[in-house]
């Protein structure tokens, strides 16, 4: 126990209940997901963002980024896929919740595409420089399953270092996994993970719908079962409250 707690031990009044989750969390920038999860995701810590393609994981981490942005915070979004910074800002541009005015600035983009053919401890060093430089609350990896994809030997082992290291820093980080059929999410990324949300797609007549569930959260009592979604321009991603 350092000095402080063991004062605060010491002075509280007897018979006084401890206090039962001392836990700091920041809103997750989803509509209707922060009820599902006490308030927000626990500060800090790492949140693997799970689901296969189009299950609107880059969206759910862009969004997390803006809402920190509208708060003052810093965001900072690490791309694995080499995509260039303008056809991000493309496609992004028509969510409302995407204001220009942050990219650069609160909401920085890095592209470690050319990175990645480097030594793990080298990708290791170089995310911890890029999160030195703005010191953000927020972080973004997307997708971090593409590391894996590479790096394979070592992968175990880089994600314990990444995700110890991300833990390090006063931040809360999404790493975002795709996954591949037959899979239900990427287990090497969960095991290192805090926290796990799995988004996914399911067909419904001819309709595909989008869901959100929660499947583990350190410290958080969080909601089961998977809600639906819905990703639009206006809204972007929220999570819905009807259970199907
Ligand atoms: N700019 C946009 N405007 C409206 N809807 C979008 C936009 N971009 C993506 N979407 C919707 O969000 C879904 C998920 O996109 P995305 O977040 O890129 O998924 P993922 O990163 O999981 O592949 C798309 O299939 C589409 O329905
Ligand atoms: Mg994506």
């Amino acid at each position: 126990m350092d000095n402080v707690a063991e004062e605060a031990w010491e002075s509280r009044e007897e018979g006084e209940e401890l206090q039962k989750s001392e836990i700091f969390r920041i809103p997750s920038g989803i509509p209707g997901l922060d009820d599902m999860i006490e308030g927000g995701f626990p500060f800090p810590s790492v949140v693997l963002v799970a689901g296969s393609a189009g299950t609107g994981k880059t969206t759910f981490s862009l969004q997390f980024l803006f809402a920190g942005a509208e708060n003052g915070e810093q965001g900072l979004f690490f791309t694995t896929l080499s995509e260039p910074t303008h056809w991000m800002l493309q496609y992004s541009s028509n969510f409302s919740f995407v204001k220009k005015e942050y990219f650069g600035n609160l909401v920085r983009y890095v592209d470690m595409g050319s990175m990645l053919n480097r030594p793990v401890d080298e990708i290791l060093s170089y995310i911890n420089e890029k999160i030195a430089e703005t010191m953000p609350q927020r972080i973004v990896i997307d997708p971090v399953t593409i590391i894996g994809n590479i790096v394979r030997d070592n992968y175990r082992k880089f994600l314990f270092d990444l995700t110890n290291s991300l833990k390090s820093w006063q931040a809360v980080t999404l790493l975002t996994g795709e996954v591949k059929p037959g899979e239900m999410y990427p287990v090497e990324v969960s095991y290192a993970a805090d926290s796990v949300i799995l988004l996914s797609l399911k067909a419904e007549g001819n309709a595909r719908r989008k869901y959100l569930e929660v499947l583990k959260m350190r410290g958080t009592d969080h909601r089961t079962g998977a809600y639906p979604v819905s990703i639009t321009r206006e809204d972007g991603f929220v999570v819905l409250r009807a259970r199907f």
